[in-house]
């Protein structure tokens, strides 16, 4: 694939004005009212791929935002891939924190600036283009699908259900994923574990109505107090998870997994340094890269209740809230978490308040094994872009539908990712270096060709 780089510097800034194009459109999954940005964002999408030069492309329904299916099938004795991404976004706010507009990219520095500028356009566009690429100088050699999704950042409620009904459709052999990270830059990286997820909204009452907290104050329970004291009884003074069974289902690592884990090069200082923290925190036992990569842990994502205006309010208030999340490991059940959660939160609630829990969503923990097929493909493909072998990571993040892919579809996932922590992705000012977003083309062709010679 000499010409490969060539193509790349050619075609340079169409492909990064077809980028912008994708990201100027605000498709929030979880807004109601950027439905039609849904639609239009699909629109692109399946405009990208019938020019990218796939026979088909066609927006299908689901029960909730819309997916692009489109394919280009050569031959049914060879490889299938089915490339999924997913082409919505998180909200951008806090908007007055972003030094341009979210959905107004931008190149500065060497990286685009936008909200989806990593997660995942700009990681789901590469494909597009590594695919226009392999079709226009006639060096595809395997069937590619592909599947773009709207309801990812909202835990793909819709997805199960489109697998179910069209496993015909999305038969494969692998499926290819960017919507994960790299080390650094210079350290090819491949993802094998992804982590589950649980999410919860409690809600804790107290008394009927506000209360003036000096009449009632010191008499009647504060729901905010109440949860406030639940939520750290939660995990322990050595991290950890207080709930009973929580731990029952997790795979023990073996020693030399772990040993080999603590070789993937990682600056505790430098870390740090990113976040601006002095001291990390976790379970005692455990690294960082393990705390997050085969340990389960458990956050407040979100606590209110009470007055929160300007100025002072004496009030003693009737309702307290909170949005939890569990991250899970293998072999962990989500909803059997989720069940065991809610449970013992409700049990441990004093009869001073009433207690609800409710479940959102939630999804299975992944793991590739680095013996796949599939796998060894990708990894020669980095190795041949960055002259190095890929070094295996379990990320602490999920992408809860990969798990039911393999559930239902039967198929595994290889998850080569080419975001930096450093893109901030969900936050202010996510971006996506140049440097990146071009090695990931650059590499994603030679994962085809490899895979493509592995016989079937
Ligand atoms: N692309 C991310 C997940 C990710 C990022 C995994 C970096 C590994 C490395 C994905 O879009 C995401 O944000 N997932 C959500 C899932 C949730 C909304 C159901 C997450 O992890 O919070
Ligand atoms: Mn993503
Ligand atoms: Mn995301």
């Amino acid at each position: 694939m000499q010409d490969l780089k060539q193509y790349i510097e050619d075609n340079k800034d169409r492909f990064l004005e077809e980028l912008f194009g994708l990201i100027r459109i605000p498709s929030i999954s979880s807004k109601p009212e950027h439905k039609d940005d849904m639609y239009k964002c699909a629109e692109q999408w399946k405009q990208l791929l019938l020019d990218g030069g796939a026979d088909k492309a066609v927006i299908m329904e689901t029960e909730g935002n819309p997916v692009v299916y489109g394919e280009k099938i050569l031959d049914p004795s060879y490889q299938t891939v089915l490339v999924y991404a997913h082409y919505d976004v998180q909200p951008a706010e806090p908007l007055e924190l972003w030094k341009s507009p979210p959905f107004e990219p931008e190149v500065r520095d060497g990286k685009i600036y936008a909200r989806g500028a990593d997660d995942d356009k700009g990681q789901g566009f590469m494909h597009t283009k590594a695919f226009e690429y392999l079709v226009k100088t006639n060096q595809l050699k395997c069937n590619v699908k592909f599947l773009i999704e709207g309801e990812e950042e909202v835990g793909s409620p819709s997805l199960p259900k489109f697998c179910e009904d069209n496993k015909e459709l999305l038969k494969s052999d692998v499926i290819l994923v960017s919507d994960t990270g790299m080390i650094a830059p210079d350290v090819p990286t491949i993802t094998t574990g992804l982590r589950g997820l649980c999410f919860w909204e409690v809600e804790v009452t107290g008394p009927n109505r506000d209360l003036h907290s000096g009449l009632f104050g010191g008499a009647v329970a504060n729901p905010i107090n109440v949860l406030a004291k639940m939520i750290t009884q939660m995990v322990d003074e050595n991290g950890s998870i207080t709930v009973p069974g929580f731990y029952d289902d997790v795979i023990k690592v073996s020693d030399d997994e772990r040993a080999m884990m603590a070789k993937a090069p990682f600056s505790e200082e430098e870390y740090k340094k990113a976040l601006d923290v002095e001291e990390l925190a976790g379970e005692k036992g455990y690294s960082t890269n393990e705390r997050t990569g085969i340990r389960p842990s458990f956050d407040i994502c979100g606590i209110w209740g009470g007055y929160t205006g300007e100025g002072a309010k004496t009030v003693l208030p009737s309702e307290a809230y909170a949005k939890i999340s569990s991250r899970l490991v293998p072999d962990q059940d989500h909803l059997k978490i989720a069940d065991l959660f809610s449970k013992h939160f409700e049990s441990i609630a004093p009869k001073s308040v009433k207690v609800k829990v409710k479940h959102l969503h939630g999804g299975q923990a992944y793991g590739c094994p680095i013996d796949l097929p599939a796998y060894q493909a990708a990894e020669k493909a980095c190795e041949e872009v960055y002259g190095a072998r890929p070094v295996p990571v379990r990320s602490g993040g999920s992408i809860p539908i990969i798990s039911t892919f393999e559930q239902i579809l039967g198929v595994k996932s290889v998850l080569m990712g080419f975001g930096l922590e450093a893109d901030a992705i969900h936050s202010p000012n996510e971006n996506f270096p140049l440097e990146q977003f071009f090695n990931g083309i650059n590499t994603i062709p030679y994962f085809y060709k490899y895979f493509s010679e592995m016989e079937k």
